[in-house]
């Protein structure tokens, strides 16, 4: 069986052999910490095993319920933010095509509550109108407030639409097992519950109810992405030396200490664009904080290379690449042959657009490590199911085992916090009074 793979040609120059190979043996050490629960954060370890202990019986009442959701609706609009939507975003983006949705854009799968823009949510209230739509809640606190909001206005007009009755049967919430405003509201109301792991983060759950029921209702298998994500679990308890998640890991620990602060994630298939972000928050909110940590950029190639790869290429020497390498495209197109040649490309007529990718990739990382930019690069077999669940496994892990190398807590987002306070003293909300004056 294939599984996804670190190229470590394009970086490992980079570095020192002896250096590396330490630190890879000190993400070792980081892993024993999140296996006995030592590490800080330890509380939030519950995604670390969590594709071996889903349950059938939970795989089964997602699909059950995805299948009814799916039945009985044009529309799926899956609410919330950060940690709650990216992770399903990224895997209907990624699998759904690029002109479509969801599998076969059916149901459309729509996200909200992931933005305060009124007109986001105003257009998307004129675009629900007279249609069959169902809705999807997430949010495992139950009070932030992007989803509140649009939880508020969705079901208000789907109550106003179908009755309040046959509103709640189209309702699924997603929560917390034991706490919290939403589930409270759920249970009033008798929504569908699925519960996030007390133990596992935002960020970390794309492969609980959170990511799986979304998805299921896409049309995507949620099996075969538990199955890669397992796979993953295996590959990356090898040893030290070949361990893909600890070479990783150690590599862009080694460039940021040699002050390389800016890690790009670089895709040459724009159907990973909404993967990049689902990473980017991953690290960025793990990484992060205490003054410390790698800044996550993501681009699309070649896309990119027409607006910011002057500066990849040729400015500040502070940035590495890790690309996301997809090995087949999914179809074959060949360029044409055209006689008059007005455009000088019949040099590679009857080349695989796929092909002509591909070399396009391989000249621009040598170009940029020629430039003094190492590039990690992740071998991708193909854009399925089984991969994707590895590569969220495969990242989930490295960034825990960086935040450990970088001594910081990688569960934990206190920073989120300011702007909130803020927020609420500007609105007036209760108990904000002192920090009106402050601001
Ligand atoms: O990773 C995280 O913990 C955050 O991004 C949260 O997922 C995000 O803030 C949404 O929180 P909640 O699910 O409580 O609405």
């Amino acid at each position: 069986m294939k599984h996804i793979e670190v190229d470590l040609s394009k970086a490992i120059a980079f570095v020192d052999k002896g250096n590396f190979n330490q630190k890879c043996k000190l993400c070792a050490e980081n892993d024993l910490k999140l296996k006995n629960k030592t590490g800080v954060g330890s509380d939030f370890l519950g995604w670390y095993d969590f594709p071996n202990k889903i349950s059938d019986d939970l795989v089964y009442r997602i699909n059950e319920t995805a299948s009814i959701l799916r039945k009985n609706s044009e529309i799926i609009v899956v609410i919330g933010i950060g940690g709650s939507y990216l992770g399903a975003e990224a895997i209907i983006n990624t699998l759904s095509g690029h002109f479509h949705c969801s599998k076969n854009n059916k149901p459309h799968i729509i996200f909200a509550g992931q933005n305060l823009s009124g007109d986001y949510h105003s257009e998307l209230l004129s675009f629900l109108r007279g249609k069959k739509f169902s809705l999807i809640v997430i949010s495992k606190s139950g009070t932030t407030t992007e989803p509140a909001i649009a939880f508020r206005l969705l079901r208000k007009e789907l109550e106003r639409s179908v009755g309040k009755e046959q509103a709640a049967k189209q309702i699924v919430a997603i929560t917390d097992p034991k706490q919290g405003a939403l589930r409270k509201l759920a249970l009033q109301e008798k929504y569908t519950l699925f519960e996030i792991p007390s133990d596992i983060g935002g960020r970390y759950s794309v492969l609980s109810p959170v990511g799986l029921l979304p998805v299921a209702c896409a049309g995507f298998d949620i099996q075969q992405l538990i199955n890669g994500a397992k796979s993953m679990f295996e590959i990356s308890n090898s040893n030290y030396a070949e361990n893909p998640v600890y070479q990783y890991a150690a590599l862009r620990h080694i460039f940021y200490s040699d002050s390389k602060t800016i890690e790009i994630i670089a895709n040459y298939n724009p159907l990973l664009k909404s993967f990049s972000e689902w990473w980017k928050q991953l690290f960025g909110e793990s990484e992060g904080k205490d003054k410390k940590g790698i800044f996550p950029v993501s681009v699309s190639y070649t896309t990119d290379l027409h607006s910011l790869g002057q500066y990849v290429q040729d400015g500040m020497r502070n940035i590495f690449e890790t690309v996301l390498s997809v090995e087949i495209d999914k179809f074959d197109l060949k360029i044409p042959k055209d006689n008059l040649d007005h455009d000088n490309i019949n040099y590679i007529a009857g080349k695989e657009l796929g092909y002509v990718n591909k070399m396009a990739e391989l000249g621009t990382i040598l170009a940029h490590v020629s430039g003094g930019v190492p590039n990690i690069v992740i071998k991708i077999p193909e854009l399925s199911e089984f991969y994707l669940g590895q590569l969220f496994y495969f990242f989930q892990k490295a960034c825990a085992i960086s935040g450990y190398l970088l001594g910081v807590n990688p569960f934990d987002q206190p920073g989120v916090e300011s702007y909130k306070k803020n927020m609420f003293a500007l609105l007036g909300k209760a108990g904000f009074e002192k920090d009106i004056s402050e601001i």
